[in-house]
Order: structure tokens, then C-alpha cells, then sequence
């Protein structure tokens, strides 16, 4: 029923009436709120920004809907039986459903304290939600194929775009935590980043329905975007596979004495070995592979002079309705003097977690938040190989060594509670790390994406 919402509710008629106003706000700059000194401008940047004050009255229209959340049975179902039509419903569902998503964000970010709105990365994030917002409200309803591939097109455009959202908006904030209550700069994020994920799973969940449709291709494991018998222990393996190979660019690191080509420990698999579930294989491996790298680190520096590591243990449960995994390593624990609770190391907060505002933190956000991020453990495989083809293997030529930007184990925890799953860490002081992630198998829980 949900992409049965036929288009907006504003009739064609007054949307051309909305737009003609608008243009007028665009000529009219001598009495924006800029020219009148001491008044309130976004992002700072003067009268393209100011103008956005005017553009709140569509901002507000969007912003007073509900987001339509979804479940993961939901898609699947949606997805399975695939027809010219219902791909067009799915479009028109996706463009129509976006601005809603992102209006949520604008607005949550205009109710920002002004020191935090001028922060170096949050304007840029403004300007990119702004954008992405307003072309989707332009954006013209799809009624057939050709239609819908130029807005898979468009769609891929602002999937690319933002890639620099993250570490912008992780560098803003990590900037503003001085200003700002760490609940309410950890429940911000939380917001921004689940709505993120939320807004990026509908656009690439519809661009593979669509790709499936017109390719003919109808791969029997899979529906757009999720994977329909997820095999958890291939995922581990994989992850653990590269991140063995990799491991000296994921942690060069001279100056604790670990040489490049120093041994990491085996990761064993065992449980529920051949437990299969339906997932989106991308957010599972991302949890894993973050876990797995966190584990291996510590592992490796905790016994800096054995040859032979303690082994990472990988536990699969299926239970009724979830599917559990644990992973225990034997890398002492995660209490540092800056750590006081494991809970402490998804805060986005330097009251919670000190190294928020460490220098080398920042300076590695900084160079990210230019180039983007890699989103996926595949992207990041094929820029590996991509990488260790070319001239110089031995350091992965062209891809250099993974900054540790510190959004590893917050955002798996947003992965992971996304369908309404959790992650728990529990420190063995002294002796090493347990993480129990739990995800939900029936796939019934709604998107948990707030207003
Ligand atoms: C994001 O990645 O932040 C998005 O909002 C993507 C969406 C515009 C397709």
C-alpha cells in the first residue's frame, strides 16, 4: 500500500504557483534576512544560504509528513514480483518519499545551536541535504521505464555526492562537542545517521529492482537489495580474508613497534555455522568487518612479541527470532583512561570519549571528508585489488592506509539497530572483548528511523 501514495498531495497547480513564488524569493535578494545585519543566516555563506530561510515554507510541507517506514519483509515482498507497473510505483515511491526523509534532517539541523550550524563540515552537509532536497521536490513523476532509468541515474548522482556526508558531519560535530550536551549531540547523530542509511537503502534497493528488471537477470537469492539466505559464516570468512591481506595498510602503525608483516591471529567460526538469513549483506559486513579489524588491532598489540596470536572466536547463533553472533578476542579489553564504559565508544561526544577531539583524529576526518568514503567491504576489496595490481603491492599503491577515523563501532551500532537489532560490548578487563551483535531474522520490525 505504501507505493500506492499517488505523488504529492500539492496539485500540479499549486506547485507551479509554489515555484513561480519561489523564483521571485530568488530576485528579491535586497530584503533577505542577509542585507538586514545582525538577522540569522544558515552555514554562513551569505545569500544563496539566506535564501533558504524563505524556501522553509516547502521545507515545512514536507517536514509536517510522516515518514513512511518500511520493514525488511516489506521490501522483499514489494521487490519479488517485479512488474513494469510496480517498478513505476516504486519510483514514484522512492521520489516522492526521499524529500520527506532528508526535510526531517534539514529541519533538525536549522533547530542546531548557531555555533554548531557554522561548524567546518556541518554547512556542507546543510548544502548537500538542501540540494538533494530540492531536486527531489522538482523532480517530475515517472510513468514508464526510460522514465525511471534517467531517475536511477539521478539517483546514483546523489549516492556518489554523498559520500562525504559522514565524516563532514562526524568532523562537525566532534568540533561542536564543546557546545553541545553529549545526549543531545549523540541522539543528533543518531538521527542524521539512521536516516541516512534509511534514505540510501530505498535508493539502492530500487536502482537493483531496476537494474534486475531490465537486465532480465533474476537472481534467486537475492530481491534489489537483500540478500534471501545470507550466509553469516561465509560473510566472516570473507571479511577476515581481507582483512588478513590488508593488514598492514589497515594498521601500519611504526610507532608501536608492529612491524608490516607481523602475524594476526586466526579467526575461527564456529555455532550455527550454516545459519542463513534474509539481510542486507553490506550492513552485516560492514558490523563485521569493523569488529574483526577492532579485534585484530587489539589482539595483535596486546601480545606484541608472540609469534603465534591468540585466536578471534567467532560465535553464530540462530535463535527463534534472531540471529546472534559473538566475537571474542583476547586483546585486553576496551577500558582505557580515556574509555570509562565500552557504551562510550559509540558517543560522538569528547565528554564520553576523549579521543573525539584527538589531532590525529581530525586531521584524518579531514582528508576523508574531501575524498568521501568507501561504503562497503566489496568497495573497498575491489579498490584493494584495484590497488595492489598496480605497481607497488606491497603498500597497495593509490589506496593508501585506512585513516582511523573512529565512526567504525558507532555506525555498526546503527547498522546493527536499524531493523531492530542491537550491539553490545562487554570488556574482559585485562584479558580481552566480547561483542554480541543481534539481528532480527523474521524481518519484521519497521525501519527505526525517528521524526
Ligand atoms: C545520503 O547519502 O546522505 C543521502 O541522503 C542519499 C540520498 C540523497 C540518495
Amino acid at each position: 500500500a505504501l507505493w500506492d501514495t499517488e505523488d504529492e498531495e500539492v496539485s500540479n497547480e499549486e506547485k507551479t504557483k509554489m515555484l513561480e513564488q519561489e523564483d521571485d524569493i530568488y530576485v528579491s535578494e535586497e530584503d533577505s534576512p542577509a542585507s538586514r545585519k545582525g538577522d540569522w543566516v544558515y552555514g554562513a555563506r551569505g545569500i544563496s544560504t539566506a535564501v533558504h530561510f524563505y524556501q522553509n515554507r516547502q521545507l515545512e510541507q514536507y517536514a509536517s509528513k510522516e515518514a513512511q517506514r518500511l520493514t525488511l519483509r516489506q521490501l522483499v515482498f514489494f521487490g519479488r514480483s517485479m512488474n513494469e507497473d510496480r517498478l513505476i510505483k516504486s519510483a514514484n515511491y522512492v521520489r516522492t518519499e526521499l524529500p520527506v526523509r532528508i526535510a526531517h534532517r534539514l529541519r533538525d539541523l536549522q533547530a542546531l545551536p548557531y555555533v554548531v550550524v557554522t561548524q567546518e563540515g556541518v554547512a556542507k552537509v546543510y548544502e548537500l541535504y538542501w540540494s538533494a532536497f530540492d531536486k527531489f521536490r522538482r523532480y517530475p513523476q515517472i510513468k514508464n521505464l526510460a522514465e525511471n532509468e534517467a531517475f536511477c541515474t539521478f539517483l546514483r548522482g546523489l549516492l556518489d555526492e554523498h559520500k562525504t556526508v559522514i565524516p563532514n558531519l562526524s568532523l562537525g560535530l566532534s568540533l561542536s562537542s564543546p557546545y553541545l550536551a553529549p545526549d543531545r549531540l549523540d541522539s543528533f547523530m543518531r538521527r542524521m545517521l539512521v536516516s541516512r542509511i534509511s534514505r540510501r537503502v530505498l535508493a539502492e534497493h530500487h536502482i537493483a529492482l531496476s537494474k534486475a528488471m531490465t537486465s532480465k537477470l533474476c537472481p534467486t537469492d537475492r530481491v534489489g537489495i537483500i540478500c534471501t539466505g545470507l550466509k553469516v559464516k561465509d560473510s566472516i570468512e570473507k571479511c577476515a580474508r581481507f582483512l588478513r591481506k590488508r593488514r598492514h595498510d589497515v594498521d601500519q602503525d611504526p610507532e608501536n613497534g608492529i612491524p608490516s608483516d607481523a602475524e594476526w591471529s586466526e579467526v575461527i567460526v564456529d555455532g550455527h555455522v550454516d545459519t542463513r538469513f534474509a539481510y542486507i549483506r553490506e550492513h552485516l559486513e560492514y558490523i563485521i568487518f569493523e569488529l574483526l579489524k577492532n579485534s585484530f588491532r587489539a589482539t595483535r598489540f596486546r601480545h606484541p612479541d608472540t609469534s603465534v596470536l591468540p585466536p578471534i572466536r567467532a560465535t553464530v547463533v540462530a535463535g527463534e527470532n534472531d540471529v546472534c553472533i559473538r566475537i571474542s578476542d583476547q586483546g585486553g579489553g576496551l577500558l582505557t583512561p580515556e574509555i570509562k564504559s565500552p557504551s562510550d565508544l559509540f558517543s560522538f561526544s569528547h565528554v564520553r570519549n576523549a579521543t573525539r577531539l584527538a589531532d590525529a583524529r581530525l586531521g584524518a576526518l579531514r582528508s576523508v571528508s574531501v575524498r568521501g568514503m568507501t561504503a562497503t567491504v566489496d568497495e573497498q576489496v575491489t579498490a584493494w585489488q584495484r590497488a595492489t595490481n598496480a605497481e607497488n603491492p606491497q603498500h597497495g599503491a593509490g589506496i593508501g592506509s585506512h585513516p582511523r577515523i573512529g565512526i567504525g563501532l558507532p555506525m555498526s551500532n546503527i547498522f546493527a539497530t536499524y531493523f531492530g537489532g542491537s550491539l553490545e560490548l562487554v570488556s574482559l578487563d585485562g584479558y580481552g572483548t566480547d561483542v554480541y551483535l543481534r539481528l532480527p531474522k523474521l524481518g519484521t520490525n519497521l525501519e527505526g528511523i525517528e521524526l
